[in-house]
């Protein structure tokens, strides 16, 4: 028996015909299919903001330029998550403070955030781990209150749901990442979903060495005065039109992680060695990871490898490495959900009978 993963590539056969179009039609860079996938993401997402991106880190560090962070800054987030959500902070000249997390569903905690604003406090960095949407409204109104700019991480949470909105309509900035074994990929990519029109303006120039493409040019080379700096952070048709592929197939690919999320709700929730994850009936998961507590982990994981089932901790805190030693601090949640944390596979590749080895294998255990 082969061994079911815990991430698989979503790749399409039918890609092929459109990509190799793209890729000898004379034209590669950013054109007329990344202008067409952001018309197709704003559909979906129901919101017209979006700005593609050459990755899900670049939409961070683009992210925290919009909210104004700079040298002396700092931004609350957590520690439990990709190093992508926290480099770009240390890349802005900005200080992390970490804030706590839930001990069970290992999202950034509201009253710990509160407790550790300061007045340089510029932005506010939730990551909806493993898809699950952390509580966005309280997070929100305690930014509001301090005039602070929120930034949702949604790497895992494509196609996620709070209060019956997608993730993406939420927060001043939204970021998805398009990397290989997200929900969908672009080979690379990145989205930054933004609140407001201007900002979303703004992204389009920075992304592009905060040059406007949009202004006709007499000449190939840009004469436009560039009035602030920006990046090379924009995506290609080459990604966007994979991307575009791949939106025929994006809901369903979400309807089967969530189908075998429910499953394992349903079947494991009375196992002694196994604690679930607790659901909160106003936010629906992309399940991007199924997360469960187990005590003795390591050896929970040999089982589950013996028995041809992937698992992993997927991330591992952050403020353990020496980068972030600046922001060294107690932080008991972090501590407690790391050390029982573990993800078994959910995804659009799972199927009905391996969902069910994988629940009886559980129960054996
Ligand atoms: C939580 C989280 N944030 C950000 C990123 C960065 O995305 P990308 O790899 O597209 O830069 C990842 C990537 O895996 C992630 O898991």
């Amino acid at each position: 028996m082969e061994t079911i993963p815990l991430f698989k590539v979503h790749m399409p056969e039918s890609v092929a015909d459109p990509l190799l179009e793209t890729l000898f039609s004379g034209f590669i860079g950013q054109g007329p299919k990344v202008e067409e996938y952001e018309g197709v993401l704003s559909k979906y997402f129901n919101n017209n903001n979006v700005v593609t991106l050459n990755s899900g880190t670049a939409a961070l560090q683009l992210s925290l330029r919009l909210a104004g962070v700079g040298h002396g800054d700092e931004v609350i987030s957590t520690p439990m998550t990709c190093t992508a959500t926290n480099m770009p902070i240390l890349a802005a000249g900005a200080k992390i403070v970490w804030a706590d997390i839930d001990k069970d569903t290992g999202l950034i905690c509201p009253h710990s955030i509160e407790s550790k604003i300061t007045n340089k406090t510029k932005a506010i960095n939730m990551v909806h781990f493993g898809g699950i949407p952390c509580d966005i409204d309280s997070i929100n109104q305690i930014a509001a209150s301090y005039n602070i700019k929120t930034i949702e991480d949604g790497a895992h949470a494509f196609g996620s749901e709070y209060k019956g909105k997608k993730i993406g309509n939420h927060s001043d900035f939204v970021i998805f990442s398009l990397q290989a074994i997200k929900h969908i990929t672009t080979i690379d990519g990145g989205l930054l979903l933004c609140k407001s029109d201007e900002d979303a303006k703004r992204a389009k120039l920075l992304r592009w060495y905060g040059i406007d493409r949009d202004t006709p040019r007499k000449d190939f080379r840009c004469e436009e005065n560039i009035v602030e700096y920006g990046y090379k952070f924009h995506m290609n048709d080459i990604c966007a039109v994979i991307g575009i592929e791949q939106m025929d197939y994006v809901d369903n690919l979400v309807k089967r992680h969530i189908s075998n999320a429910d499953f394992y709700d349903k079947n494991l929730n009375d196992i002694d060695k196994v604690r679930l994850i607790p659901r909160s009936s106003e936010a629906l998961s992309a399940s991007w990871l199924y997360t469960l507590h187990v005590e003795e982990r390591d050896q929970f994981m040999k089982y589950m490898s013996e028995n041809n089932v992937a698992t992993s901790k997927v991330h591992e805190r952050n403020d353990k490495h020496d980068c972030f030693a600046d922001s060294a601090c107690d932080l008991p949640g972090v501590d407690s959900f790391c050390s029982t944390q573990i993800s078994i596979p959910v995804g659009w590749w799972v199927t009905d009978e391996q969902r069910q080895y994988i629940v009886d294998l559980i129960k054996r255990y």
